[in-house]
């Protein structure tokens, strides 16, 4: 008894001691710093959309007056770029903050710092006016079919609409553009007279697609596009968005749970937990080397299709924490099969370890 004593006494003193409030102010000023020091570079003119250190957080507790007194760091110091013609997946588990993302680089929802570069404009602080010009130029599509088409309007009117109010036909031709869109996304002519209420989901989806795409967009946000569909429906979605990426020469940030679609569609994939990027490289090296425990966790839950190839499951202990209440140092800690004591206390650095690969986790750094 009194040996264990001695040793735990003897580990205590060995064991560096930290103060998470010390580190967490040192770890912020160190990214504010890294934050400005990005933000002064020039603009990537290769990269149709770049994502410097975007933050987003919403107010969940406020005084009367109005004073924020608690906040949930939905997006935290994101940065990627996306090139033309590309597709950048976004995985991760419910509530890490995907959507909050793509709303945050359309401007959607206004972000709480870091900067959105879009087709060669810092767009961050532009004001609504501005924004018309560029919005047709970022589009997105959403999750679920059923709720975001007009019920009273035919397929005809929906896709008309945005082609009028952009003016990207003369008035005279719209019906004709409307009609080669829709034959363009597999939908029949006759469509153009009906109802929303009269489709299946696969066909609503083509209909989102479709109108989307009214506008001639560089960049289309797809929202776990295909998530709502049945499974025999989501292969001919995924297949016209990407035969459509091909001739319109579009970039997609598609998000997803889903890694067998990401792995099918995306040119380089990102990994968020709790807000954060963890992990981002090309799909090969994501997939092929991937480094963050998280990462490794996720993709051993794809089903292999060969039954000879045995996947080693990792099992994820415990809940996802509240983004309302992160741990401290790696946000990944409570649930990681490797977290050291450093794990719990210091936020690991997010480092490019090959040429295009960035993570974040102590284990790398050894
Ligand atoms: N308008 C909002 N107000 C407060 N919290 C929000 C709001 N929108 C999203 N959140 C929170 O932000 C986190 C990320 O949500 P979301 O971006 O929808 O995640 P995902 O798309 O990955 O499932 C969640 O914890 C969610 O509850
Ligand atoms: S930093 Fe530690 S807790 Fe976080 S992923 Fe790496 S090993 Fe796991
Ligand atoms: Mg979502």
């Amino acid at each position: 008894m009194a040996e264990n004593k001695i040793l735990e006494a003897e580990e205590q003193e060995n064991s560096p001691m930290y103060d998470d409030e010390a580190e967490k102010a040192r770890y912020q000023e160190a990214r504010k710093a890294q934050a400005e020091e990005d933000f002064k570079k020039p603009f990537d003119k290769d990269a149709l959309l770049e994502v410097r250190h975007l933050r987003k957080a919403f107010p969940i507790k406020k005084t009367i007056t109005g004073k924020v007194l608690q906040e949930l760091v939905a997006v935290d110091d994101i940065s990627f770029k996306l090139h033309a013609g590309e597709t950048i997946g976004i995985v991760g588990e419910s509530g890490c903050g995907k959507t909050t993302m793509g709303r945050t680089v359309l401007k959607l929802h206004k972000s709480n710092g870091g900067q959105i570069i879009f087709d060669g404009q810092d767009i961050t602080d532009f004001k609504p006016s501005q924004m018309r010009e560029i919005r047709k130029k970022m589009q997105i599509i959403f999750q679920d079919p059923y709720s975001s088409l007009p019920p009273r309007s035919t397929v005809g009117g929906i896709l008309s609409e945005p082609v009028n109010v952009h003016k990207i036909v003369p008035k005279d031709q719209v019906k004709d553009y409307v009609l080669e869109l829709m034959d363009k996304c597999g939908l029949r002519d006759y469509y153009y007279e009906r109802y929303p209420h009269e489709f299946s989901g696969g066909q609503r989806q083509r209909i989102c697609i479709a109108r989307a795409l009214s506008v001639n967009p560089k960049l289309v946000i797809c929202d776990e596009p295909v998530s709502a569909l049945d499974v025999s429906i989501q292969a001919q979605i995924i297949n016209l968005l990407k035969s459509l990426q091909e001739s319109m020469n579009l970039a997609y940030l598609f998000i997803s749970h889903d890694l067998s679609v990401v792995k099918f569609i995306s040119d380089k994939i990102g990994v968020m937990y709790l807000g954060s990027m963890v992990e981002f490289g090309s799909k090969t090296d994501i997939f092929a080397n991937p480094l963050h425990p998280y990462t490794k966790a996720l993709f051993s839950a794809i089903p292999n299709p060969n039954p000879d190839i045995k996947m080693k499951r990792i099992a994820l202990a415990g809940d996802i924490p509240s983004p309302a209440n992160p741990p401290n140092g790696c946000r990944f800690h409570t649930r990681c099969p490797y977290a050291k004591e450093i794990c719990k206390h210091i936020t690991p650095e997010y480092k490019e370890y090959e040429t295009g690969h960035f993570a974040a986790c102590h284990l790398l750094e050894e």
